[in-house]
């Protein structure tokens, strides 16, 4: 029987690039059926809430999303929909991997790196934002657990171990903030210890990011907490041609939701020159969650002919392509 995921097609470039990903998915026969639901600015415009209790259910139902990027309306009121899903369901390990491939033009080459992002909690987490009265005086809260650290540290160790990587890095700024990032390094250097296979690294974070432009080479993956992770992921999709190439897959213990690590792009969303990549990539982590690395790895062997060739690529890798003339390619490749 087709395995039930759950579709959220998002707004701005969102709907183009899911879709793209869809006929991808359909074109492999991976064997899965869509349930499509809303949430943000197209659930609203459908006369529902933000995050309508369908999606919710469907989510706690199929345990499996692939999710199109979502914008955060602006203005009082609306916290982000991204935040509020990955907290929702608990959805504490944000894995964003960033491979270099062929005929991308980028100072690097052989780039092979995975930010394991901290999900829930920190900076990041939107908590205690508040503004004084006369607007003189900004507040947000930062909160480090134990807990949290302890999961996210493991989840990471665990990968590397798993997927045979050979240096674990974590990014922190316990010099400045002693008690948040300070606890995030204790608890790490704690679980170390249980990896002794593993090397085990550490960069405060504004080094750390000079040290990926200069000396990218030098990291496999990287653990940090949630703000950090936020920056610094982004940092490495700059590293490999940009953010129309990276996924991320946002995994929690009875639940995991694929992205791109971008957002709605509203300045090239209705022109067809969004690059899918990002989104067929997370389709293919998702695979490779459910256990089908033999789709995974051929969508990603016909993702990198395709940007190889460089014929139909889109603009943000030089090229002339649309979404679909390079969908298109990419469904011939398969
Ligand atoms: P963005 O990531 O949407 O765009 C940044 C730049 O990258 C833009 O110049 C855009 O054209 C380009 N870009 C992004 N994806 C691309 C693709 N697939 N192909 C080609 N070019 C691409 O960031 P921005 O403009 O700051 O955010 C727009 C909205 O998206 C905001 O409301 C934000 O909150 C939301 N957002 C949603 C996320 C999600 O749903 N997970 C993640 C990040 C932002
Ligand atoms: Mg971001």
């Amino acid at each position: 029987a087709a395995r039930p995921i759950t579709v959220i097609r998002g707004d701005g470039i969102g709907p183009d690039i899911v879709d793209a990903t869809l006929r991808v998915l359909d074109r492999v026969e991976a064997g899965l059926d869509y349930r499509f639901h809303d949430v943000g600015p197209a659930a609203l415009e459908a006369g529902d809430e933000l995050i309508p209790d369908a999606t919710l259910d469907s989510i706690a139902e199929t345990g499996l999303v692939l999710k199109g990027p979502v914008t955060t309306p602006s203005g009082k009121g609306y916290t982000s929909v991204n935040v509020a899903l990955r907290k929702r369901f608990d959805l504490y390990a944000n894995v964003r991997p960033v491979v270099s491939l062929p005929g991308v033009v980028s100072r690097y080459e052989n780039l092979d790196i995975i930010t394991v992002r901290e999900n829930t909690e920190g900076m990041y987490s939107g908590e205690g934002q508040t503004v004084s009265e006369d607007g003189s005086r900004a507040e947000a809260l930062s909160v480090i657990t134990r807990d949290e650290s302890e999961r996210i540290l493991r989840f990471a160790f665990d990968l590397a171990r798993e997927r045979g990587r050979r240096k674990v890095t974590l990014a922190h700024k316990a010099n400045i903030m002693k008690s948040t990032s300070g606890l995030f390094l204790e608890v790490g250097r704690e679980i170390a210890k249980e990896y002794p296979d593993l090397e085990h690294d550490e960069r405060i974070v504004d080094a750390c990011a000079m040290r990926l432009v200069m000396n990218p080479e030098d990291f496999d993956v990287i653990v940090t907490t949630n703000l950090f992770g936020d920056i610094l992921s982004d940092l490495c999709a700059g590293l490999v041609g940009g953010l129309g190439v990276a996924p991320g897959a946002n995994i929690g213990d009875r639940c995991a939701m694929f992205e791109a690590v971008h957002g709605s792009a509203p300045d090239i969303a209705g022109r067809n020159i969004a690059n899918p990549t990002s989104v067929i990539l997370a389709a293919a982590l998702m695979l490779d969650h459910v256990g089908d690395s033999e789709r995974a790895g051929r969508i990603r062997t016909a993702i990198r002919a395709v940007i190889a060739e460089h014929d139909r690529v889109t603009p943000d890798l030089g090229g002339e392509g649309t979404t679909d003339s390079f969908t298109d390619a990419v469904i011939e490749r398969l």
